[in-house]
């Protein structure tokens, strides 16, 4: 378990302010997040919900400070631990991706390396953050591949030689193997069937209990946020239109976008409960409208919501909406 900073208190843990990510494509510019700011604690999990290309990912990359430098910029605030990573040298940066703050990416089988061993893989992660010898690295290692339910005494295959299941196991492996206080988990089961994405969730919530690692998970599926979470946050278009804590936004999502994408829910039993497709498409990240993103789609948009900035609202308990019809359709519904 990770003793270090224990002094800091856990409301500094992560603080995302007015977090912006443009990219330049084809000479255009995306803008994949549009102000987004939340709030972490220690020992806490957040999921991010939302449609394809709402920007879950590009927010996740921009707290890591790995969006391709050339096509993308990022503005805003990523306080961790009381510093603001954005305004940190590349070189300090280093010592706190991969160590303190480690990402499963969304696609795993990218993530590893096809020619080298995957003992080696995790051996690497393990050298480049602390001060260890080779052995230690490699006793490391296999604990981690232990941990994650893959017998040690496969250190010396080669990523081809696992199945997807596995090779994601593996992936998990790697960005726990230096105890990271924050885990970016993008995705991490979608890619796997069904029964190993139940183990592969057990295996994070029970490491995520063992280390107190706090976790932002972003995912399509309603069933692991009821599992895994602790609070939601809704994006579309690059903003949170809503979020509060889990019980708060499923006992009584508020913004219409977040009443389309949980669909009519019964009551809290949400396994295997995907999020619901909505008519239409997401605005053109090219070219946002003006004021609401979700005017165009919503079937309670009026004239207001088409002008302005749509400030989140504080509903109470901890939980937020942006819509400025809200008192209305409760009405109307
Ligand atoms: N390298 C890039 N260059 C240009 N545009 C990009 C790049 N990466 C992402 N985008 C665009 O930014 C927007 C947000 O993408 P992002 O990958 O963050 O979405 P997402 O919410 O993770 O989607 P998904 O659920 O499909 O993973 C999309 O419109 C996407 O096309
Ligand atoms: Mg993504």
């Amino acid at each position: 378990m990770s003793t270090e900073n224990t002094n800091v208190k856990s409301e500094d843990f992560l603080k995302v302010e007015d977090l912006r990510v443009e990219y330049t494509s084809m000479g255009s510019i995306v803008k994949a997040v549009n102000g987004v700011s939340f709030e972490l604690k220690r020992g806490e999990t957040l999921a991010l919900v939302g449609e394809t290309g709402a920007g879950k990912t590009s927010i996740a990359k921009a707290i890591l400070r790995i969006l391709p430098d050339i096509s993308a910029t990022e503005k805003g605030k990523v306080e961790f631990e009381g510093q603001n990573l954005l305004a940190l040298k590349e070189k300090d940066m280093q010592l706190i991706r991969g160590h303190k703050i480690s990402m499963i990416f969304q696609d795993p089988m990218t993530a590893l390396n096809p020619t080298m061993r995957i003992g080696k893989q995790i051996e690497e992660a393990v050298l480049r953050h602390n001060k260890v010898t080779n052995a230690e690295a490699e006793v490391r290692a296999r604990e981690m591949l232990e941990l994650v339910g893959i017998p040690a005494d496969r250190m010396n295959e080669f990523p081809h030689q696992f199945s997807g299941g596995m090779k994601q196991r593996v992936v998990i492996a790697i960005a726990l193997a230096c105890n990271p206080e924050l885990l970016l988990a993008d995705e991490p089961t979608t890619a796997l069937d069904v029964t190993i994405q139940a183990q592969v969730l057990e295996l994070i919530n029970d490491l995520k209990k063992r280390m107190n690692t706090s976790m932002i998970l972003i995912t399509h599926d309603l069933g692991v946020v009821n599992e895994t979470c602790d609070d939601v946050a809704v994006v579309y278009a690059g903003k949170i239109i809503e979020s509060g804590s889990k019980y708060e936004v499923f006992k009584h999502p508020s913004h219409p976008y977040t009443n389309g994408l949980f669909g009519a829910l019964p009551n809290m039993n949400l396994d295997a409960e995907r999020l619901h497709p909505i008519d239409g498409l997401p605005p053109d990240p090219t070219n946002l409208p003006d004021g609401c993103s979700f005017a165009p789609r919503c079937p309670y948009a009026t004239d207001k919501c088409r002008h302005g900035e749509i400030e989140l609202q504080d509903l109470g308990k901890g939980h937020f909406c942006a819509c400025v019809r809200l008192d209305e359709i409760g009405k109307e519904r």
